[in-house]
């Protein structure tokens, strides 16, 4: 069978996740077309590399089996001197070709600005990504985990920081990376023009599980977004049965209040993340398991077994517990 297919088989292609050469913003874009470039030089240079090594090979086995008399030859001389100069030549203007292209993709990706950007406070902790977006108005303030709400052809400013060591932002169809620095706020800008959903990876070695430090970028009409915003400034859903109530008091009087904020419960501590509205989200532990009832028991049971070194510990709840739990956390909507 064609070795492509073999390939394309062995690796189904996730939509979005990690396609350079499907940039779904121009910044992505532009980025593309300097890859394109890069490649295309690179390629050149690489058929041309083959091509006189061939040439010289074939020479010197035709030299070696009739040798011939060193003799001067003034003419040869010449084309070689030629050839090496003219190669010199085209490196530098392939090098300035490169230099000017990154530059110029350079303030394409960095020169969107605009005064009434969505704004998003992006922090990086040991593995998760903490999306905040802030209003002068405390109660207007949106915080959520590992995804990332945008309206498409709407500029988006994200302001990011780090609460602990360096992580970087990648979201490789949309733009390039930023690094993550802890107590320095630098801003990154894009702008999404297709509606999708686009993975992103911390792309900086940031400790034990940086490879399972996943986010997304969702872009949506105006409309979806709005609605997306309404839904999250909300508290948090009350049980609405007695099972989701026994979730929330197994919630309340076990580990979970002393890391993660419910709004409109007890639970307020900000060390990991967010709960409120936990049922929202299509992934838990950064991108590490999907939102479905199995992964979060087992993720609640024992993270260190999926992600060992995270800092949540180990929950060995009695089973009715453990359900009544999950009922009450895929109940928050
Ligand atoms: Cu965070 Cu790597």
């Amino acid at each position: 069978m064609n070795p492509v297919v073999l390939l394309a088989q062995a690796m189904p292609l996730d939509p979005g996740r990690h396609q350079v050469l499907h940039p779904g913003a121009p910044q992505g874009s532009g980025i593309e077309s300097l890859y394109w470039l890069i490649f295309l030089i690179i390629a050149a240079v690489y058929v041309l590399t083959i091509l006189s090594f061939t040439r010289a090979g074939t020479r010197a086995h035709q030299y070696a089996t009739q040798p011939l008399p060193v003799i001067e030859n003034e003419a040869g001389d010449r084309k070689a001197k030629w050839a090496v100069g003219s190669a010199i030549g085209i490196t530098v203007i392939a090098l300035f070709i490169v230099l000017i292209a990154s530059v110029v993709t350079g303030k394409k990706v960095e020169g969107l600005t605009s005064k009434n950007p969505v704004t998003i406070q992006l922090t990086g902790h040991q593995w998760w990504w903490e999306v905040t977006y802030p209003n002068s108005q405390a109660d207007q303030t949106i915080t959520t985990a590992n995804e990332i709400h945008i309206p498409v052809k709407t500029p988006v400013v994200l302001l990011t920081n780090s609460a602990d060591v360096i992580h970087s932002f990648w979201p490789p169809s949309i733009t390039g990376k930023r690094d993550l620095l802890p107590g320095y706020s630098s801003a990154v800008w894009f702008q999404v023009d297709q509606p999708g959903t686009y993975h992103g990876q911390c792309a900086e070695f940031c400790g034990l599980q940086h490879a399972h430090m996943g986010f997304s970028i969702i872009a949506e009409s105006l409309d979806q977004f709005q609605a997306w915003q309404q839904q999250q400034l909300k508290p948090a859903a009350e049980p609405a049965n007695d099972e989701a109530s026994r979730g929330r008091a197994v919630f309340l009087t076990h580990a979970c209040l002393m890391c993660h904020t419910i709004r409109g419960t007890d639970a307020g501590s900000r060390t990991g993340p967010d709960l409120t509205h936990l049922a929202s989200r299509r992934m838990i532990a950064a991108e590490t398991l999907p939102n479905t009832r199995g992964a979060l028991g087992g993720w609640i049971l024992d993270p260190q077994r999926i992600k060992p070194g995270v800092e949540m510990s180990p929950n060995p709840l009695p089973p009715d517990d453990l359900q009544a739990l999950i009922t009450y956390l895929e109940s928050l909507q």
